[in-house]
Order: C-alpha cells, then structure tokens, then sequence
C-alpha cells in the first residue's frame, strides 16, 4: 500500500456550475470554498500531511476584473473567517507563488503565514498567482544569482516548494485533462487523476476512492 504524504488539486469547474445553477460563475466559485472546506477536513482525516490547492494562476489575470475582484474578496473573506480555525486544527498555510497583489491582501497572506507557522499536523500549500514556468525560471535566475551549480537538487531548493515532498497525487476536476501550468517540476512522478464532476460537486466520498487507489496503485518509477 503507498503512503500518501502529498495531494495536489487543480478545483476546476467552479464557473461552468455557477452558469449551470444560477448564470453566474462567480456563484461557483463561492459554492467551491464549501468543497475546500470538506476536503481539508477529510485530508486531516486521512493524516496526510501536505495539501496543495490551485486557486489562482498566472494567467488567470486574464479573466474579466469583476470576476478578479470577487475571488480575491473570497480569498479574504476565507483567510479572515478561518486562521484560528486553522490554528486550533493546527494546519500551517502557506502560499506558493508571487505575493504580489494589493497591501491588503499581501499583508493578510503574510500574518495568515507566520500566524500558522509552526503548526505541524497539515500544510495547506494555497497557489495564488502561480505559474509553473515561472516558478522554474525564478529558480533558474535564483541558482544564477548564488552562482550554483544547476543540479536536480539545487532547482528543488530554489522552486516556491522548497522542502516539501513532491505530491504523491494529483486530482483535476471539471472534466479537463490538462496540467494548466501546475507544478511542471514536481509532477514528474505523481499519479494524475482526472475526474469528470465540477469542483463544487466533488465531495469527501469522491476524494476518499481516489485515495484508496492510489493507495493500491502499483509505482514503478521507472522501474520494472
Ligand atoms: C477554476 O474553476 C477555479 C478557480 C480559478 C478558482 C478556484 C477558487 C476557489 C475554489 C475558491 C477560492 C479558494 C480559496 C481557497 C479561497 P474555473 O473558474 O476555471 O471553472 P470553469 O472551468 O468552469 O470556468
């Protein structure tokens, strides 16, 4: 049986369910925090440790400022409403990619981030304003500066997910199979699972099959 220590996610699907229920896609968005909520509790639940959530990329500025401003206000709304929840969970927050919004948000991020920081029993990695090359061209100009040697292990040490082991497994929702820019480096080796429900739909009994077979899945990395 694999351990699992590791679960990336890529929460597609909130817009098209806000159009399907009620013509508006920012109402998907608010209906997914719900199923974020659930599956923080079942990963605790499941004792894994890591926890990586795509929430905003780097080419999702590219969507109208309205819907921008909404997710933005959730995530605010979200951080403020749960850190000391997630502190008597003793779940530690951190943000992966380019903390570069307004003030406000920024310093929210930062005081979620050192408010959470020694707690030990879950990591919730949150990806905002993350792109994968980015993250890799960061590094590579990180390596440069240091005046480093380009190994596997120094680009490791030099990505947004510095001392965090690589995810076990992926999960995309919404019915799309693609990697969206998400962890090009640290996927290499991971189990993808792609699932046809929109985020907003998928729930703890979803999230626990796919657990169970990964659990059972045969790993070879590269071996026979
Ligand atoms: C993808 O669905 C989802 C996003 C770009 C945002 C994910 C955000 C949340 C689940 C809520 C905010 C999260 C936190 C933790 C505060 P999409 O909009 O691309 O859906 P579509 O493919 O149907 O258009």
């Amino acid at each position: 049986m694999n351990h699992i220590k590791h679960v990336a996610i890529i929460m597609d699907g909130n817009g098209r369910w806000g159009i399907k229920h009620k013509n508006s896609r920012n109402l998907g968005h608010k209906e997914g925090i719900k199923t974020v909520e659930k599956i923080i509790k079942s990963t605790i639940k499941n004792k894994i440790k890591y926890l990586t959530l795509y929430a905003f990329s780097t080419e999702n500025w590219k969507r109208p400022k309205k819907e921008i401003n909404f997710l933005f206000n959730l995530l605010e709304i979200f951080l403020t409403s749960k850190i000391s929840e997630f502190n008597k969970q003793k779940i530690r927050l951190k943000i992966i990619g380019k903390k570069n919004f307004s003030n406000k948000i920024n310093n929210l991020l930062n005081k979620s981030e050192k408010k959470t920081f020694n707690n030990k029993r879950l990591q919730i990695n949150l990806a905002l304003n993350y792109g994968s090359k980015n993250e890799i061209i960061n590094a590579f100009n990180l390596i440069l500066k240091n005046n480093i040697k380009i190994t596997e292990q120094s680009i490791k040490n030099s990505l947004f997910t510095k001392n965090i082991p690589d995810p076990d497994l992926l999960i995309r929702t919404g019915n799309t199979k693609r990697l969206s820019n998400f962890l090009l480096w640290q996927l290499a080796y991971s189990e993808i699972f792609f699932v046809k429900k929109l985020w907003p739909d998928f729930n703890e009994k979803d999230y626990n099959k796919i657990l169970v077979k990964f659990k059972k899945t045969k790993r070879n990395f590269g071996n026979i």
